[in-house]
């Protein structure tokens, strides 16, 4: 009985873990995110290891393994009621995406969600009147952290890009008759 209502809590809370626990005195412990870890200010090493219930209003921060960035609440409260604060609120330790890519020399990058660019971002691009876009006009960072398509680059627009090419020919010719 007590495990089945622990394995149905489990699934359908998959992604917060929280501990069937409650004690009015304060918060059961919660795991960080995947690829994450806690820092819990004013404990010593051992403390850590065995610590099981933090009293209220006891923070815990979040940290993230490598140079992976924390999306969603980096820091819980441990509430009266037993709870954390914005449970509902996932944390989530994602791998950023090149900001080379974000911005974009005579032209416009939307980003959607606002934010560090990591899994899951979408990049838009747009170019300024008389510019035109060589590439995709957008791209999406996975989870490897990387952009699924090149950064695509700004042109002239046809006229310009056509006098160019006329010069780079004659240049051309003039060299051949040297
Ligand atoms: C925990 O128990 C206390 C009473 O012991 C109750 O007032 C409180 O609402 C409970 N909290 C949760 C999260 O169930
Ligand atoms: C605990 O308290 C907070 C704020 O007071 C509230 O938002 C939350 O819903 C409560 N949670 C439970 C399980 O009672
Ligand atoms: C982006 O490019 C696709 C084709 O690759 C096109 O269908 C779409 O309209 C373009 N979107 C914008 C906002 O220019």
């Amino acid at each position: 009985m007590a495990l089945s209502f622990l394995l149905s809590c489990s699934a359908m809370l998959p992604l917060l873990r929280v501990s069937a626990y409650n004690t009015s005195a304060g918060c059961a412990i919660i795991r960080p995110p995947k690829d994450g870890g806690i820092r819990y200010r004013g404990l010593t090493q051992e403390q850590i290891r065995s610590v099981q219930v933090l009293p209220v209003d006891y923070e815990i921060e979040y940290i993230c393994r490598g140079n992976r960035v924390i999306v969603g609440p980096k820091v819980r409260k441990c509430l009266p009621n037993g709870t954390w604060t914005d449970l509902s609120q996932r944390s989530r330790c994602l791998l950023m995406c090149p900001r080379v890519w974000t911005s974009l020399e005579n032209g416009r990058v939307s980003s959607w969600p606002l934010g560090p660019p990591v899994e899951g971002t979408v990049l838009h691009y747009s170019c300024l009147p008389s510019f035109i876009l060589m590439g995709r006009n957008s791209t999406q960072c996975n989870k490897m952290g990387k952009w699924d398509t090149p950064k695509p680059m700004i042109g002239t627009t046809k006229t310009q890009a056509h006098d160019e090419d006329m010069m780079k020919t004659q240049a051309g010719e003039d060299m051949m008759k040297t």
